[in-house]
């Protein structure tokens, strides 16, 4: 399989002087699990599993991950979509963790590495994508419905997880299901948000 999809090249001007980055964007292999343990480490609110989770993802679920890096750093991870097929609905993409480092966002590179995962799949139709988000990680669900309406596609919210299903003593916050229809929403169903 190809690991390097793509360069790109990310222009701006930052305090008055142009600055020019070129991001990588590869199919992560079982060693890059450390280097994305690092990345989940430091974007809360995101859960972290142990790093042993992230070589397996980084390793068996590798075709429907996606790694960014900067060209000029071949270990640190700056961005990271960490998903699989559901066994049950094969044509959706279940993105388990998304995550850019704080000094790259505000790029559109969540966007990137979601593309790149879709292409990834190409021929293998991918039909939906599925995550779920705490109601308070505002950063979460407006990245999740910018995405739907780039590409015009419709978005279902329902809930997922409640805080009870947690235990009361976690303070874990509810997790909320969204579902974009990358093909038309059946008929038989209504846009609904709860
Ligand atoms: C979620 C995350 C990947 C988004 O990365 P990003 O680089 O900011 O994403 P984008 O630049 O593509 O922004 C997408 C939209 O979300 C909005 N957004 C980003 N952060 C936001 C925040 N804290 N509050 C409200 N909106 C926010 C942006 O303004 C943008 O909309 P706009 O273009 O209309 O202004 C990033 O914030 C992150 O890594 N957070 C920590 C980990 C996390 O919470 N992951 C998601 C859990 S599923």
């Amino acid at each position: 399989m190809l690991l390097l999809l793509i360069s790109v090249l990310f222009v701006a001007i930052v305090n008055g002087l142009q600055e020019a980055v070129i991001f990588t964007f590869e199919i992560p292999q079982k060693r890059d699990g450390r280097f994305v343990y690092d990345l989940i480490t430091s974007s809360p609110p995101l859960d972290v599993n142990s790093r042993y989770a992230y070589f397996l993802l980084c390793d068996h679920f590798a075709s429907s991950s996606i790694i960014c890096r900067e060209a000029s750093d071949d270990e640190k991870v700056i961005g990271f979509v960490g998903g699989y097929r559901k066994p049950t609905d094969p044509e959706t993409l279940f993105v388990w963790q998304i995550a850019v480092d704080e000094k790259h966002r505000g790029k559109g590179l969540p966007a990137m590495m979601l593309d790149k995962m879709l292409q990834v799949h190409n021929p293998v139709t991918i039909t939906s994508i599925e995550a779920t988000y705490t109601p308070s990680n505002k950063a979460s669900y407006h990245f999740f419905t910018k995405y739907a309406k780039a590409k015009q596609a419709l978005a279902n919210i329902d809930d997922y997880l409640s805080a009870d299903d947690f235990g009361s003593s976690t303070g874990h916050e509810e997790e909320k299901l969204i579902k974009i229809f990358l093909t038309p929403m059946p008929t038989t169903m209504k846009n609904k948000e709860k």
